[in-house]
């Protein structure tokens, strides 16, 4: 299996199962990643983990330094990236507990630092992004997730928006409109600097709320807590079969 890491979300602060062999701090072009970057192993497999929020201060999604998170993976050898997102539901489908491997993304983020394209080094960096995730990646979680028997939604259009306020109804609506099935914070530049940086990117996303709008409970930041952990098990459980596949 090619290198693989994992970039955890909110609620996602480690990989059970993972046994921490190493700690990077890694140094970029860019600035510091979020926090060390670990490095186990799991089903005998090499994994790297970095928790993209950092710890103990969370950071907020617009100030994450997506460049030096991946740049720093990418430094430590991995070639495949699985991002972890929390995110809304926005159509029916996607309930509360909903484990998503999105296929589509459009992304509403502005003022984030979203290219590794400084206008140096006369290379540009038009990337293809019609398939903003990787086929093969995406396909291995697929069967992965099939072969343990985990219920899931086998694609979706993930809207990635700039936060960290969540959204209006009306917002929701126009997502809706758009196509979003979900709606999330973090998703994006990290799908497309994966890209950029030529590592293997796709995103497994886990319904923590419905969407602003569609429903009557307030969206809390602990009612997501909730949501999460008990939906981690899944996204657990997938990551652990695919590894082990
Ligand atoms: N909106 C944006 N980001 C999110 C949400 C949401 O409803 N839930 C979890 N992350």
């Amino acid at each position: 299996m090619p290198s693989l890491a994992i970039i955890g979300g909110t609620g996602l602060d480690q990989l059970d199962g993972l046994e921490i062999v190493d700690r990077h701090c890694v140094q970029t072009p860019y600035g510091d990643p979020s926090r060390a970057v670990e490095e186990g192993r799991m089903a005998g497999q090499q994994v790297f983990f970095l928790q993209r929020h950092g710890s103990p201060r969370a950071i907020p999604p617009h100030l994450i330094n997506y460049r030096a998170n991946l740049w720093a993976l990418r430094s430590l050898g991995a070639s495949q990236v699985i991002g972890i997102n929390a995110v809304g539901g926005i159509t029916p489908a996607m309930l509360t507990g909903t484990l998503v491997i999105p296929d589509q993304v459009i992304d509403y983020t502005w003022g984030r630092e979203h290219t590794v394209d400084v206008g140096e080094g006369g290379s540009l960096q038009h990337i293809d992004f019609t398939e903003p995730y990787s086929l093969a990646l995406r396909a291995a979680l697929l069967r992965a997730a099939r072969d343990a028997g985990l219920e899931h939604e086998a694609g979706g259009v993930h809207g990635v928006m700039q936060g960290p306020r969540l959204e209006s109804a009306a917002e929701v609506r126009r997502l809706a409109r758009d196509g979003c099935d979900l709606v999330g914070m973090t998703g994006m530049p990290e799908a497309s600097l994966a890209r950029e940086l030529g590592l293997d990117y796709a995103s497994v996303c886990m319904v923590v709320n419905p969407a602003a709008g569609l429903s009557d409970a307030p969206i809390t930041l602990d009612s997501m807590r909730d949501a999460l952990a008990r939906g981690a098990g899944a996204v657990r459980a997938l990551l652990q079969a695919y590894i082990a596949a």
